[in-house]
């Protein structure tokens, strides 16, 4: 790739501050991508990144400026000390073709009035009411498996999550719907690097052209199913106090626009409230299939504390091993792999001072397996995680959730629903890798595995 050089100081021809990059690669990212024909894996580009240029890393594709952080001091500064200063970076700015105007993508007083009304959802006595839905689906998918069959647990988990979120926060069934949703969302998420590098996307998206209808295609149906969401809920006039009532509640009346608006909302929950638990839930069962220690604590914890009933909330606190599995699973396998900002204005880093648009980028990816804040990171241990290991680890090197004013409103009940679920399913099963099948994780929106996770399922005896 490049070689490490101090960046000059720049002039600013927009004004008279001087800028300070921080050191980094000297070529183009655009012209080694094209001269290579394919954009880099991001993560590996990453990972090549830190480990050649260190915790701030400077470089160019085309005329943005972007610089990659991998120190906790670093990513608290932006995430949390200077955010008013900084808005989602362009890739998640263009997903609202997808996303509309939804929790993820709006900005500023819009995006606190959508968290405000949301909040009430998603606090931590409301959770609790979700548990007994989730451990009643998961128990429907753990009685639906026959002993030795082999399965796209994957695809299982997909499901299974789909159907929790659209049962606790949205009160509706979509058991006959699921298969739909589900392809018609994979079918987006394998256009979505394609899209985003696709110059003019949302005007071609808007106007429809046959290279697109797929997408379109996919999208339309997503809607379709959503807006027979909000038609049943509206028409049933009862406020069950759902997510779904309170975003109806804080929308301005009935029109056009209140209504592509609602879409935006429940659509943006509805991605983000499940993809990302599904691809933590299959890649904690690929661990624990490799590392048969882990999986008998685990499988101990959950037979000692429910003694052969169903979980439910009260259960959480005491499942700790549980959730240190989760934690770890988190830490290699973490569904929201990178994040990224844009800087409205020109801004001070460190020993550094940046142009207003630089866009900064974190990987949750790389920070968790940097071995300064992990030892020996690729070992699974899910004892990282006991209190004294979380006490001994600063703050910002583990943070799969995000953190400050956009992270994750998700996070209490994700937690809640990954340990009950895998506690319901290991009540039950052990899940088996097949021999051969590949395993590689693929970042797109979410970090999930390339080729799905084929297991095979064994009954656990006594
Ligand atoms: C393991 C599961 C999950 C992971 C790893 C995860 C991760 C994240 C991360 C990293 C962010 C911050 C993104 C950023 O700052 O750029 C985020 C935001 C968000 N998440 Fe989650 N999430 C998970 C589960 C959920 C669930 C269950 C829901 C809802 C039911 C949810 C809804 C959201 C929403 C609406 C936002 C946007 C918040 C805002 O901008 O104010 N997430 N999530």
């Amino acid at each position: 790739m490049g070689t490490a050089v101090q960046q000059p100081e720049v002039r600013s021809s927009r004004g008279p501050a001087t800028y300070r990059y921080p050191p980094g690669m000297r070529r183009n990212l655009l012209w080694l991508a094209l001269r290579k024909l394919r954009p880099a894996n991001p993560i590996f580009l990453f990972q090549h990144l830190a480990e050649t240029y260190g915790d701030i890393v400077h470089y160019k594709l085309a005329w943005n400026h972007i610089v990659f952080l991998n120190h906790p001091d670093y990513i608290r500064e932006i995430l949390v000390v200077q955010n008013d200063n900084f808005v989602k970076e362009r890739t998640v700015q263009r997903t609202r073709m997808l996303l509309g105007e939804g929790m993820i993508t709006a900005e500023g007083a819009a995006h606190r009035a959508q968290r405000t009304a949301a909040q009430p959802a998603f606090h931590r006595q409301r959770i609790a009411e979700y548990a007994g839905v989730i451990v009643e689906e998961a128990v429907r998918l753990r009685d639906s498996w026959r002993n030795g069959e082999q399965r796209d647990i994957a695809a299982d988990m997909m499901q299974l999550t789909l159907n929790v979120v659209a049962r606790t926060l949205f009160a509706a069934d979509l058991r006959d719907e699921v298969h739909e949703l589900a392809a018609a969302i994979n079918r987006i998420m394998g256009l979505y690097n394609f899209l985003v590098m696709l110059p003019a996307a949302e005007w071609l998206v808007h106007v429809r052209p046959p290279g697109l209808a797929a997408f379109v295609r996919a999208r339309d149906r997503i809607d379709a199913v959503v807006y027979r969401m909000i038609d049943a809920h509206q028409k049933a006039r009862i406020d069950r106090g759902t997510l779904l009532d309170l975003m109806l509640a804080a929308s301005p009346p009935e029109d056009g626009h209140s209504r592509q608006h609602l879409r935006d909302q429940v659509i943006t929950i509805f991605l983000a409230g499940y993809e990302t638990v599904a691809n933590a839930l299959s890649w904690t069962w690929y661990l624990l299939s490799q590392h048969s220690d882990c999986e008998a604590s685990f499988h101990h914890e959950v037979d000692t504390v429910l003694q052969a009933r169903l979980p439910g909330a009260e259960d959480v606190p005491r499942l700790r091993y549980t959730e240190n599995v989760l934690a770890e699973s988190l830490r290699l396998y973490p569904p929201a792999w990178a994040m990224g900002r844009q800087a409205r204005n020109d801004f001070a880093l460190g020993d550094y001072f940046l142009p207003a648009r630089t866009t900064v980028l974190i990987s949750q990816f790389v920070t968790h397996r940097d071995p300064r804040y992990f030892p020996d990171p690729l070992r699974f241990d899910p004892n990282r995680f006991s209190a004294e290991g979380k006490s001994r680890r600063g703050k910002f090197t583990y943070f799969p959730f995000g953190a400050g004013a956009r992270q994750c409103i998700g996070e209490s009940f994700a937690w809640m629903e990954g340990v009950l679920i895998l506690a319901t399913i290991a009540q039950k099963w052990k899940l088996r890798l097949v021999p051969g099948h590949p395993v590689e994780p693929e970042p797109l929106i979410t970090l999930r595995p390339k080729y799905g996770m084929r297991m095979q399922m064994e009954e656990r005896s006594g």
